[in-house]
């Protein structure tokens, strides 16, 4: 048996040695793979609070790289690729993390200057390309007073003639406050709003004891009184989630000559200096009608379906909440997003059928509260009508979770779906397409 072992430990070994350069340089070795994986988020106005750009940048920083790509912090992607493989897949391979750590090992060799790749166009402040469109959000002040803010926020925009948009992008000002938005958008119909602009652009969700009143606070409605047509959720933000771009005919929306996006919950996370945020909305066009616009269902907080148990989370113990729906058709999953707060630990989603068959969703083993991504596969995965999707929420409210956020540990709920970072929240959002015969051949990437 331990010979066995021995055995083993040497083939994989011998393995490692073979696969991993023995003189890694940054020219041909190293810039490569910081191009794809961490520069993108790591350059001028961009999340990643430092660049990672230049060979100066990398060996730099390169004690803490090889620390947070071993213990897999960076980069970010919670969701285990053993269960499910997404498009834009942002990880490191081992040979990968073995080759970076040892690159730093030798002393950052550079190679040859001139044969450093030149670093990629990155589009500026976007993720997705040039958008056809920047709308700014009205800028908002953040006293430094620990609190969370929720505003209602209408970003007004007027187009030459109605037309259709491909995707929406929310850029966030200022990465360290802004939390989270889900954003509708009002589609006006020209001749009944005189003055898009009309009311205050900015509403805090504290004065207005009801939907209505904010919707007329900030001239939600048309002048007649009458209610526009309100497009849900077409533009998202959460930490580190990059919006969607499919190719072309899915997803995608048509728009009026008259427009606003309605940021239904700006949320600003507490911050501890005052600041202020001025984000903006990134616009791309379409060039036809979306042929298969995206549907969306949600399962959990604020969902179609219940919790069970109800989301009470008892304090000094891990707990495990599930939430499931039976399809009555067949469905296309393009995106899904889970979410969950800081007393998260982990997150499961599979469909099982009435035989006991499993189509794996999603598996994030070690739930991590800055990176919610929306996620999209490779292909639209395929679940026929009468599977039932589960979804698997464990919570960790104890001292060992060290982002619990009450010391000592305290009962913690949903809250009717309040928002606070500090109430949890167990949701699955899914955007699909009714099934087509051939969906699970169309590639998404
Ligand atoms: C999706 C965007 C994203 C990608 C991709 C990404 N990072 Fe980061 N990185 C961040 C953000 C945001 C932070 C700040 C995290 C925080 O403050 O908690 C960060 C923090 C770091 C830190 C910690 C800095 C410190 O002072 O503690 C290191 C080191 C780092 N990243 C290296 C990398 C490397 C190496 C890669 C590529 C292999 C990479 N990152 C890819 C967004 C990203």
């Amino acid at each position: 048996m331990l010979r066995w072992i021995n055995g083993f430990c040497f083939i994989l070994f011998m393995s490692a040695c073979s696969s991993v350069s023995k003189n890694p340089l940054y020219e041909t070795d190293i810039a490569p793979i910081v191009y794809r994986s961490c520069s993108p988020c790591h350059r001028p106005n961009q999340i990643g609070h430092f660049n990672l750009l230049t060979y100066e940048d990398v060996k730099q920083n390169a004690q803490k790289i090889v620390y947070t790509i071993k213990n897999r912090l960076m980069p970010p992607w919670p969701a285990d690729v053993h269960y499910t493989q997404f498009a834009g897949q942002n990880t490191l391979t081992d040979n990968e993390i073995a080759l970076i750590e040892k690159w730093v090992v030798q002393g950052c060799k550079v190679g040859d200057r001139k044969n450093i790749p030149k670093i990629p166009d990155f589009p500026e402040r976007s993720f997705l390309g040039k958008p056809d469109l920047q709308i700014p959000v009205q800028p908002v002040r953040l006293s430094g007073n620990y609190s969370d803010r929720f505003l209602l926020v209408k970003v007004p925009f007027e187009l030459p003639q109605d037309t259709f948009v491909q995707s929406i992008e929310f850029v966030p000002g200022n990465t360290k406050v802004v939390h989270h938005v889900n954003g509708d958008m009002v589609r006006f119909e020209y001749d009944k709003k005189l003055n898009l602009y009309d009311g205050e652009l900015v509403a805090d969700m504290v004065h207005d004891s009801t939907i209505a009143q904010a919707y007329k606070r900030i001239g939600i409605l048309h002048d007649d009184g009458s209610a526009p047509t309100l497009v849900k959720s077409v533009v998202n933000y959460l930490p580190g989630a990059i919006a969607q771009k499919y190719s072309a005919g899915i997803g995608g929306w048509k728009v009026n000559r008259k427009n606003a996006f309605l940021l239904a919950d700006l949320h600003y996370g507490p911050s501890v200096e005052d600041a202020w945020d001025s984000s903006y909305i990134n616009i791309f066009f379409a060039k036809k009608k979306p042929e298969r616009p995206l549907s969306e269902f949600q399962l959990g907080t604020l969902g179609l379906t219940p919790i069970v148990p109800a989301l009470v989370i008892p304090p000094n113990k891990i707990s495990t909440y599930k939430t499931s729906v039976t399809l009555l058709e067949d469905i296309s999953v393009i995106t899904i997003n889970p979410h969950m707060h800081l007393l998260g630990k982990s997150f499961l989603a599979y469909a099982l059928s009435p035989t006991g068959d499993t189509i794996r969703l999603i598996h994030i083993p070690r739930w991590d509260f800055n990176w919610q991504n929306f996620y999209t596969y490779k292909k639209p995965v395929h679940i026929p009508a009468g599977y039932t999707i589960w979804v698997e929420g464990v919570f960790d409210n104890t001292v060992n979770n060290p982002y619990n956020p009450n010391h000592p540990p305290k009962e913690v709920r949903d809250n009717n779906g309040s928002m606070r970072t500090t109430d949890e929240m167990f949701q699955f959002i899914v955007l699909y397409l009714p099934y087509q015969e051939g969906d699970e051949k169309m590639s998404l990437e």
